[in-house]
């Protein structure tokens, strides 16, 4: 009678190579699966003489329950073996320092913006936003920025048309809002205006706070109040400002304000170039033909104006030289504001 020993021989040489579970059950395959090796040695049965093929059945199913026994041996040595590995893979230290995480904060412009807004806000201003894509009436001709007059070269307009431009400047927010209603006004305009012009201190796209007061009696001096307070607020509480005859079609008389500097106190200092005097805004008493564009009677009504460079408030609020830092997502640079 067969004992199978040479087939035993190979199982077990199989079996011992085996190390992981893919290849434990490539050795099922070959040797106990339905098609394998074992099951391969009942078909000889054939040629097996009948008084003999009790036997040859037993000797068959004897090798086959060794060859399990033995898989099963393997199997539960590769599944500790495996699952030490894992454990040992997926360890956490839990004495290791927590990944820090780190907390945004808000751009400078937004932060600056906000102080600005504030500090009106305190006066009693309401906001309003206009939309950034204007037409030639709101932001030139309805302005007293007349067709072909010069002025419209102070300010390097992206057209879109022949009629709609991005708007150049904050002041279309006043047309739009003696449009919506009548005196008492006390509006702010902040947003985002666009001139073709790029160096150091101007960028193509830039942001500013209109400032518009109608109503009874209102005068330069009270332009020069508020701009008081509001330098300030943001500056230096000993700060004071400066006006200088300036010239914008929408405002009659117009002003440039200077701030006095707030570095060197008025002394002189490279700020200031020497000249005690920072320049921060324009304004003036609403031109009265603008007041009629928007049929507000100016016998009656006088107002006041004024347009603030966000961006050089906060240049010059946190000593800042190049403008384009402030647009260039620099992380290094935007983390030095947080609060
Ligand atoms: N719109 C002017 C500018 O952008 C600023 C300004 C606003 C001047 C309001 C006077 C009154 O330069």
């Amino acid at each position: 009678m067969k004992d199978f020993s040479e087939i035993k021989e190979q199982v077990k040489a199989k079996l011992a190579e085996v190390a992981d579970s893919e290849k434990l059950s490539d050795f099922w395959q070959t040797y106990l699966g339905k098609t394998g090796v074992i099951s391969g040695l009942m078909k000889e049965m054939k040629s097996v003489p009948p008084e003999e093929k009790p036997l040859f059945g037993k000797a068959v199913n004897d090798v086959r329950e060794w060859a399990q026994e033995l898989y099963r041996t393997k199997q539960a040595e590769i599944k500790e073996f495996e699952l030490k590995h894992r454990y040992e893979r997926e360890a956490v230290d839990v004495t290791m320092p927590a990944a820090g995480s780190t907390q945004g904060n808000l751009h400078p412009i937004t932060l600056i913006k906000q102080e600005m807004i504030e500090v009106f806000a305190g006066m009693g201003f309401e906001i309003f936003e206009g939309p950034e894509i204007e037409d030639d009436d709101h932001n030139f001709t309805r302005l007293n920025v007349l067709k072909d007059h010069p002025s419209r070269d102070m300010q390097d307009t992206f057209w879109l048309t022949d009629d709609l431009l991005l708007r150049t400047h904050t002041s279309p927010g006043q047309i739009r809002t003696m449009d919506m209603k009548k005196p008492p006004i006390k509006v702010l305009v902040p947003g985002k205006v666009f001139r073709s012009d790029s160096d150091a201190t101007h960028s193509p796209m830039f942001s500013q706070l209109e400032g518009l007061v109608v109503d009874k009696g209102i005068t330069l001096c009270d332009l020069q109040g508020m701009l008081d307070s509001f330098v300030q607020s943001i500056f230096s509480d000993t700060a004071k400002t400066r006006l200088r005859p300036s010239y914008f079609p929408f405002t009659e008389p117009s002003v440039e304000v200077d701030v006095s500097c707030f570095e060197c106190g008025g002394k002189g200092c490279p700020l200031c170039k020497g000249t005690g005097w920072i320049e921060v805004l324009g304004g003036g008493v609403v031109n009265k033909k603008v007041l009629e564009n928007c049929d507000i009677d100016p016998e009656e009504y006088s107002g006041l104006a004024f347009g603030i460079g966000i961006e050089r408030i906060a240049m010059l609020k946190y000593g800042i030289s190049h403008m384009g830092m402030l647009f260039e997502n620099n992380l290094d640079f935007l983390s030095q504001f947080k609060a």
